[in-house]
């Protein structure tokens, strides 16, 4: 069997290098994902805060994954609304279920893709004030394709606030032996699959680029002193050996045990940075 055969692309190529369903331990990532996502509460309200979230606003999640931060801004918005969009089935189910479980009436979620916004069911151009997208782009084989879509479902003056990482904003201390090849083994895989973890340097030209105005870059810091190292760790390497093809995963998945060592270390340090391009809609 050829590697191409063995890595082959999603059925959905949409999905880039996130395929929810296609990967070993969809449960391991769906957790992973939920506590990436609760772990930061306080950060993320105070970035969707300065990104211009208000009450009142009708709201987009691109790619809303589980829902968690889809129901934060339901919250955030009171007597506004959210709708989630996500091409994955099984993860909306799950956003719908923690919306129902919250109480919350202002939130929805509806199966899209974010290449199409605008043709999804209930989607019309021009309607939302604010449109989030957190850790979508760096799976995204075509971003101007999105930023297209999402110009033309914002309301004219509508913000675009897209979070998401860049592997160069990564540091451990000590840095395990096996860190620098595990991040570059796992980044060239996403790549592979059409991502880029390199793409939260790129955020602030790309919505320049693509017809946004009052374009803004902020970058806010996590460590594992905010986190745990434990968690710091699940939510900063847990997703990459998803990545690897099957026989890369055996080299991968011993790189990935050195560094998880750090776990156990209580003088080990970790900071990573994630960036937040905001632009608006002229
Ligand atoms: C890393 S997850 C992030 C989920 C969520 N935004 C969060 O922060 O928890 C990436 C999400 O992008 C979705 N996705 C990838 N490509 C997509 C596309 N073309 N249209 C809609 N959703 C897509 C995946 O299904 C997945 O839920």
């Amino acid at each position: 069997m050829t590697e191409e055969q063995k890595q082959p692309r999603p059925a959905n190529a949409a999905a880039g290098s996130y395929a929810f369903g296609s990967f070993d331990e969809n449960q391991k990532e769906l957790d992973r994902l939920k506590q990436q996502a609760a772990a930061s509460e306080t950060l993320e309200r105070n970035i969707l805060a300065r990104a211009g979230l208000k009450a009142g606003m009708n709201v987009l999640d691109m790619a809303c994954g589980p829902g968690v931060v889809s129901c934060l801004m339901a919250r955030m918005v009171g007597d506004g609304r959210v709708t989630g969009v996500d091409l994955s089935a099984d993860l909306l189910n799950e956003a719908r279920a923690a919306a129902a479980s919250a109480g919350l009436g202002n939130v929805r979620f509806e199966q899209a893709n974010v290449y199409e916004l605008d043709q999804a069911p209930g989607q019309v151009p021009g309607q939302f004030d604010f449109v989030y997208a957190r850790f979508l782009f760096q799976h995204l084989e075509f971003p101007e394709k999105a930023l297209a879509a999402a110009l033309k479902v914002l309301k004219p003056g509508g913000v675009l606030a897209i979070l998401d990482i860049d592997d160069d904003w990564l540091t451990l201390y000590p840095e395990p032996e096996t860190f620098t090849s595990f991040t570059r083994r796992a980044a060239e895989a996403q790549q592979s699959r059409g991502g880029d973890r390199h793409i939260g340097r790129k955020l602030g030209t790309l919505l320049t680029r693509n017809g946004f105005a009052e374009v803004g870059v902020a970058v806010d810091t996590v460590t594992s002193a905010d986190l745990g190292m434990k968690n710091f760790l699940d939510i900063t390497t847990g997703f990459k050996l998803e990545q690897l093809t099957d026989r890369e995963k055996l080299l991968g998945a011993a790189e990935e045990a050195e560094i998880r060592k750090l776990a156990d270390d209580p003088e080990a340090w970790g900071f990573a940075a994630v960036f937040v391009a905001t632009g608006r809609k002229p």
